[in-house]
């Protein structure tokens, strides 16, 4: 299962050759290229049917390479690259010249993070350089979690797919943007606002989705193909068997607390009560539905507190409006 030396340089070729890696990270899987080829980095975008203006995270192999690729360094930058990486943080700062412009989709400013994963940082290693790299999905759809995603969701238009097994952590890095004196969490992610406000010490600020101008935070992202319909915990059961009764093949997120004896619905699936269970499953339940056939998944959000800050967020988007700019 879990990708060798040997794949590990052959991966590293492709990067040279200007190919398309898809690497494990904790977090999701990612499609990558040598983040200083603007051909490469071009690719991705093809492979993925993702707008250009969209900005990639550039991966890097450990803070001490962050200087390499930004302009300046800030002191809570620091502080929080010290603390979290390797880990499910991304940072945005300042572009330096060795990040093209295609990367960032225009922007002056590049994300970057350190990846947690023993594969990813081989792959770093015995490349050298930094790799771009996006969830490795098509875009707007449900981020993959194992090799075998991956696999279903691009095949031969990556030419190499290094296997790390299952992401321990499920969603996708936190962004914290430290361009101005004051961090904001772009996207809630892997690295909880607390465990950041711990850090550094006061508050931070999560804009609401649609106060973020950020290319690449569009309202539907992270959606199944079935249609998600989000209601309270107590209506979950009363709202899937209207559906199912309307001729829906129906689906069900039901809350840990709650008891599927008497849903009626196609398919149901118990979230587990620990939300880092929840956030390494989550995007499984949502690719089950779909492979499961269901048109319609009935959803409710957790608490938005520590990961289920992510998983809330990820669950509005995926039902957000389909309408893709
Ligand atoms: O966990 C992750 O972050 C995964 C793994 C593969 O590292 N990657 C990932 O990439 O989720 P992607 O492309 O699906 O999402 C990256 C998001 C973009 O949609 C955009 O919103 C934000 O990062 N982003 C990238 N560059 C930015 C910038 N310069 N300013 C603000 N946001 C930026
Ligand atoms: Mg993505």
């Amino acid at each position: 299962m879990n990708a060798g030396t040997h794949d590990i340089e052959k991966a590293a070729g492709v990067l040279r050759a200007g190919g398309l890696v898809a690497l494990p990270t904790e977090t999701v899987y990612g499609l990558g290229a040598d983040a200083e080829n603007p051909e490469a980095v071009s690719r991705i975008f093809q492979v993925k049917g993702r707008p250009p203006s969209h900005p990639l995270i550039v991966h890097i192999g450990g803070s001490e390479q962050l200087d390499d690729w930004v302009r300046e360094v800030p002191a809570t930058a620091r502080l929080l690259a010290e603390h979290f990486w390797p880990g499910p943080l991304t940072l945005v700062l300042r572009r330096g010249p060795r990040v093209p412009l295609e990367a960032t989709g225009g922007l002056e400013t590049v994300a970057v993070r350190v990846p947690d994963h023993p594969v990813a940082l081989s792959l770093l290693a015995a490349f050298g350089g930094g790799v771009t790299a996006p969830s490795a999905n098509r875009f707007g759809q449900v981020s993959p979690t194992t090799a075998d995603d991956v696999r279903a969701e691009l095949g031969d238009a990556v030419d190499f797919v290094l296997d790390g097994g299952r992401c321990a952590v499920g969603v996708e890095s936190t962004i914290v943007d430290v361009t101005s004196e004051i961090p904001t969490i772009l996207r809630p992610g892997g690295v909880t606002r607390e465990d950041l406000e711990k850090v550094l010490g006061h508050p931070i600020d999560v804009p609401s989705a649609s106060q973020v101008r950020v290319p690449g935070q569009h309202p539907s992202h992270y959606a199944p193909r079935a249609r998600v319909v989000l209601v309270e915990a107590e209506e979950v059961a009363a709202e899937a068997a209207r559906a199912q009764a309307s001729g829906h093949q129906v689906g069900v997120l039901l809350p840990a607390a709650l008891t599927d004896a008497d849903v009626k619905a196609h398919t149901v699936v118990t979230v587990p009560g620990s939300m880092s269970d929840y956030a390494r499953r989550l995007y499984g339940f949502l690719r089950e539905f779909d492979e499961r056939g269901c048109d319609l998944v009935v959803a409710s959000l957790p608490a938005e507190a520590g990961l289920g800050l992510a998983i809330a967020n990820r669950l509005r988007r995926a039902a957000g409006p389909r309408t893709v700019v």
